[in-house]
């Protein structure tokens, strides 16, 4: 049985109650993280927790805990959901709190209300570009907000773009803005490979400032065998990618072979997507 955290407390998932109240309810007014556990072992998890702090100062949400007590939190509850599988991913929302009314501006002695609760998530995809799973994906012009590096729970721009590549087949959309600029995709980051060079775009307002987007070119940096670029990427040179990656906390690196029903670059997973994940699954537990 699934145990979620509520306000202090330890309660079966299906029993945890809020009120209607709760900003995160009525506005999406939150703060969210997803974070992977491999048997018992997290990826990202300080880079994790300092995301959601700066997200929760970014948006003015009271924050008592330290990292250490966040760490403490989030370790106790994979033990306690330990029975569900050997790897977990964990949802954490922090929202600003229950009103006693609905009213734009931020209230005043409100307790912020944490939620958190663990879910199975699989194996980490063999480090093999024969047997990988691939994604197909489709783009359109990113259509979300300014505040793209706030990891809010107000998602819905996110999920409509979501919906718009799965209800044509696709596990993601590609997003790009206004100059034809890739921004992200919908609920991951986007990484292209061009000559044996990796490149992202740029970590600005327009992209969630991935924490695996943050290994991915950490671990590469490190290792020093593949080049890495962090730059504007138009969406014509990712029509003419070799390789095309999304990467999140639960996709890890998840190779793309066709866009826009099309095969990017021979149609195949990339050599270089093979020398990457490998880097990453390498340095991961370290970060
Ligand atoms: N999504 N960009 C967006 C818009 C995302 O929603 C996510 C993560 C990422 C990747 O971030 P990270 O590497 O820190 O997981 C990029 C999570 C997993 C979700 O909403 O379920």
């Amino acid at each position: 049985m699934s145990i979620a955290y509520l306000n202090g407390s330890y309660t079966p998932l299906e029993e945890a109650r809020i009120s209607p109240l709760d900003r995160g309810f009525l506005f999406g007014d939150g703060i969210y993280e997803v974070i992977p556990y491999y048997n018992g072992r997290s990826v990202g998890l300080v880079p994790h927790i300092e995301r959601m702090i700066a997200g929760l100062a970014a948006i003015e949400i009271q924050n008592n805990k330290s990292v250490a007590e966040w760490k403490e939190l989030l370790d106790d509850l994979v033990a306690r959901n330990s029975d569900i599988n050997h790897n977990l991913g964990v949802y954490v929302h922090i929202s600003r709190g229950t009103d006693t009314k609905r009213f734009h501006a931020y209230p005043e002695n409100v307790e912020p209300t944490i939620f958190a609760f663990c879910f199975a998530i699989k194996d980490p995809a063999p480090v093999d570009r024969n047997a990988v799973k691939t994604t197909s994906v489709n783009t359109t012009e990113d259509l979300r907000w300014k505040r793209c590096h706030i990891k809010s729970t107000a998602l819905l721009g996110n999920v409509i773009h979501f919906q718009e590549g799965h209800i044509e087949g696709h596990g993601e959309i590609l997003l790009y803005n206004a100059d034809n600029v890739l921004t992200e995709a919908s609920s991951s980051n986007a990484f292209i490979v061009k000559d044996g060079k990796v490149i992202t775009p740029i970590q600005d307002n327009q992209i969630l400032p991935g924490i695996t987007r943050r290994i991915i070119i950490d671990s590469i940096k490190a290792d020093g065998t593949l080049e890495i670029e962090e730059r504007n990427i138009t969406m014509d040179e990712v029509h003419n990618a070799d390789e095309i990656w999304v990467t999140s906390s639960s996709k890890e690196i998840a190779p793309v072979t066709s866009i826009d029903g099309k095969p990017v670059g021979n149609g195949e997973v990339g050599a270089v997507w093979e020398k990457a994940f490998a880097i990453y699954t390498a340095a991961k537990f370290d970060h």
